[in-house]
């Protein structure tokens, strides 16, 4: 009888644990994007396209972070100006609203800080600000548009990565299976995905995949339990703080439409999401999981993957006679 007892009791526990009430789920739905100022999310786009915002004249936001591709490249590292490689993956763009701070080692504070470092990083847009608000300025239609978005005239590049940073802010992906399923739609999970999602909490992937991004909101070591090995120089967080204990701290990346966003990892080195969960499984926790189990927690990322932007492509206001010309 007290061992029926016990088993009943037991099973209470499970249950409560088990499924728990969707309100105390370590991961919650993404909300759709909230525009409240059209004109400049319309104009931060066709920024955010025009590739005369690099010195060549031939790469735009949008060659590294292509929102066909889900905000990315899906190369290991990207090519930029003078087919330079990038020392690092080039996270999505999509979500990144969420992110505690940009970059991997978070050196920009928000999406407005952020932009302005791609068009005068000499390995990605190669420009320098001057330029680019000497381009924007030279184009009539578009001094139109800036003062429709901000209220005046006056182009400078405060604007330009304030628009930017604006239409940013709209790549928002709700609305994925996952988050269905949130919001109490039971039959938007399989069993095999809403076995994955258990072996995701109860192995302690939430530990630091979670919140609406299921990540994004802490900077974390790479190599908690076993060192992790790459030939890829960047040191993470420690760049930014010079703190010895931030070396080797990265951002911890959003697992939103983690199926579209390969190659993985700062340096891109797993190339499949079976491959990025056996490394984290065995560097973070300490912890192999059996094919079956990786198969599960894989079925569960691709959950993630929320209704994509749905961007009519812009159409460029033409350069004038003022315009500076590409410098191949
Ligand atoms: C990082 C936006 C141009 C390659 C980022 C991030 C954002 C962003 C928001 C941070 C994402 C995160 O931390 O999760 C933009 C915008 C651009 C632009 C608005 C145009 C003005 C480019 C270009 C390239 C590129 C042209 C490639 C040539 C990268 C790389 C990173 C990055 C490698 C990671 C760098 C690091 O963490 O140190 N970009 N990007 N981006 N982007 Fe871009
Ligand atoms: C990266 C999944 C546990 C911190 C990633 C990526 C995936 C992933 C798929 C690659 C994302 C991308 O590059 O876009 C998982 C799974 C886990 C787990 C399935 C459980 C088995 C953890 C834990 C931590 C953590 C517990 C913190 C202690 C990180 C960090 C990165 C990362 C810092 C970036 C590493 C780098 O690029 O160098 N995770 N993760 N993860 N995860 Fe996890």
């Amino acid at each position: 009888m007290k061992r029926r007892i016990l088993a009943i009791m037991l099973g209470a526990c499970v249950t409560v644990f088990v499924r728990p009430v969707r309100a105390e789920e370590p991961i919650q739905p993404i909300a759709p994007a909230k525009v409240t100022n059209p004109a400049l999310v319309e104009l931060g786009k066709k920024l955010y396209f025009d590739p005369r915002l690099s010195k060549s004249g031939a790469i735009s936001c949008n060659s590294c972070h292509n929102l066909s591709l889900a905000g990315t490249d899906n190369l290991k590292m990207s090519i930029g100006d003078h087919w330079q490689p990038d020392p690092i993956n080039t996270p999505t763009v999509l979500n990144s609203r969420l992110n505690l701070a940009q970059f991997w080692d978070g050196r920009a504070k928000d999406l407005k800080a952020q932009a302005g470092g791609p068009m005068v990083n000499p390995v990605e847009m190669a420009s320098t600000h001057e330029l680019v608000v000497n381009v924007v300025q030279s184009i009539p239609a578009y001094a139109t548009e800036f003062k429709g978005a901000f209220g005046s005239d006056g182009v400078d590049i405060d604007r330009v990565t304030a628009a930017i940073a604006a239409f940013e802010e709209t790549l928002v992906t709700p609305n994925s299976r996952f988050d269905k399923w949130l919001e109490g739609d039971k039959s938007a999970l399989t069993k095999t995905e809403l076995e994955g999602y258990a072996l995701f909490k109860d192995s302690g992937c939430v530990a630091c995949h979670n919140g609406p991004g299921v990540g994004g909101n802490s900077f974390q070591k790479m190599g908690v339990v076993e060192p992790y090995k790459t030939s890829n120089p960047a040191q993470g967080r420690v760049a930014v703080t010079g703190d010895d204990a931030d070396r080797f701290n990265f951002k911890v990346p959003m697992l939103r439409n983690v199926e579209l966003t390969y190659p993985y990892f700062h340096d891109g080195e797993a190339a499949t999401l079976e491959q990025a969960v056996e490394t984290m499984g065995k560097l973070q926790l300490g912890r192999t999981f059996t094919e079956e189990e990786n198969a599960k927690i894989v079925a569960f990322l691709k959950t993630l993957t929320g209704d994509q932007p749905q961007i009519v492509l812009p159409h460029l206001p033409p350069s004038t006679k003022k315009t500076p010309q590409p410098q191949p």
